[in-house]
């Protein structure tokens, strides 16, 4: 896939009505509505500002939630758009539906340097199947696109790449910069390239294990779905998480380093614990030698040695997928222990968004790494090597 693609700086705004697709999916309390983490909506703010300095008429527009075609007021933008205006300093207008007659007099109306927000895109029943008719609608209100939705751009819907169909279409800073950093670790990695994969399941990792194969030096796996791999190895895993269709390809994988000359490191001993509670009893055994009625954890103080050796020296480091159950202090600490490790080295530091993120945010070492992705699925479909169809959609610079 091409990742050299136009910007906002390619194309003249000055005076032009600009269509801007966002993530604006945050996180909102279930009972309050109120956004708990602002991160996408503040990560959004380059590209609108320069816009609006620019002096376009920016149409914002987002999906939140899946409201499947059907318009949920619990799920309504509105609460984005007054946090979009706190953090803007200036009035975000708000449309009450997005492409009906009160978006399309609004995005008439709108003048260069304001700003308005559509209603969540996928209160149309278009939006996801990429209806074409749909994709004009929106088009028809600008006479640009920017995408600057780094978490949608695995989507192929109306909003993310339809559009482009009708309008010419360009990224805005935020995309650009996850592509010049995930897509140049991938390309051309400053190296050795470590790659980390952690989280629950194989399953969910096959094509990134997969495409790290051919371009990684070295892949450390952690994770419950270390334990599917120690299975496949013959090793006890008690009772671990286990993926059992997936021992056989986890097999294959090792094997696949093995002749590829790629390192695989995997967990050589295991926090173990008697249940899955934040207060569970827990002991240390080697991995392969989980007794019955114990279930894997984290990774063991062994492994984290090896771990955070095999960073040490990188050039990039590429993290998606935490190495225990974080969430419970007791079974963070492998995952802290790599997080500081990557505090430490000289390496570019890549994490992929998700869980990954969440945990090093939460673990408090955002701020020591290079970069973290704004995208969740969008992240993981990117360093599996597939097309982004939000991002193919953009003119080639
Ligand atoms: C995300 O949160 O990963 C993106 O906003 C995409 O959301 P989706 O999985 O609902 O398409």
């Amino acid at each position: 896939m091409n990742y050299n693609k136009k910007t906002v700086k390619d194309i003249d705004v000055s005076g032009k009505k600009v269509l801007l697709r966002c993530d604006f999916n945050v996180p909102q309390d279930k009972t309050t509505g109120a956004i708990t983490d602002d991160k996408r909506i503040r990560a959004a703010l380059p590209t609108i500002q320069y816009l609006l300095d620019q002096g376009a008429a920016v149409i914002a527009c987002s999906h939140l939630g899946k409201p499947k075609g059907e318009v949920k007021p619990e799920l309504s933008l509105k609460p984005v758009s007054v946090r979009l205006s706190e953090l803007l300093g200036k009035p975000v207008i708000m449309a009450g539906d997005v492409v009906g007659p009160d978006a399309k007099a609004k995005a008439a109306a709108l003048k260069p340097g304001q700003i308005m927000l559509l209603e969540n895109t996928r209160f149309e029943k278009g939006e996801t199947k990429n209806d074409p008719a749909l994709a004009k609608a929106m088009a028809d209100m600008a006479e640009i696109y920017v995408s600057d939705a780094f978490g949608a751009v695995h989507r192929a819907h109306a909003s993310t790449a339809g559009v482009a169909d009708y309008l010419p279409a360009v990224s805005g800073f935020l995309i650009q910069k996850e592509l010049e950093i995930i897509g140049g670790a991938l390309a051309n990695p400053k190296r050795p390239l470590v790659a980390i994969l952690g989280g629950s399941k194989v399953s969910s990792k096959i094509g990134v294990i997969n495409n790290l194969l051919e371009i990684a030096d070295t892949i450390i796996i952690g994770g419950g779905m270390a334990y599917t791999f120690s299975a496949a190895q013959g090793g006890k895993v008690g009772d671990s998480l286990l993926e059992a269709d997936w021992m056989d390809y986890s097999k294959e994988m090792v094997e696949k380093a093995a002749a590829k000359g790629v390192k695989l490191l995997l967990p050589v001993d295991t926090v173990c614990a008697d249940k899955f509670a934040p207060d569970a009893n827990s002991q240390v055994v080697k991995a392969g030698e989980i007794p019955d009625g114990w279930q894997g954890l984290d990774i063991g103080p062994e492994t984290v040695a090896l771990y955070c050796a095999a960073v040490q020296d990188a050039g990039t480091v590429i993290w998606n997928g935490p190495m225990g159950v974080f969430e419970f202090p007791a079974f963070a600490k492998g995952t802290e222990a790599v997080a500081e490790a990557l505090s430490r080295t000289n390496a570019i530091t890549i994490i992929g968004g998700g869980d990954s993120a969440a945990a090093v945010q939460q673990l408090g070492y955002a701020d020591k790494m290079t970069h973290i992705s704004t995208g969740g699925g969008a992240s993981l479909e990117f360093m599996e090597g597939k097309e982004l169809p939000g991002v193919a959609c953009l003119l080639d610079a």
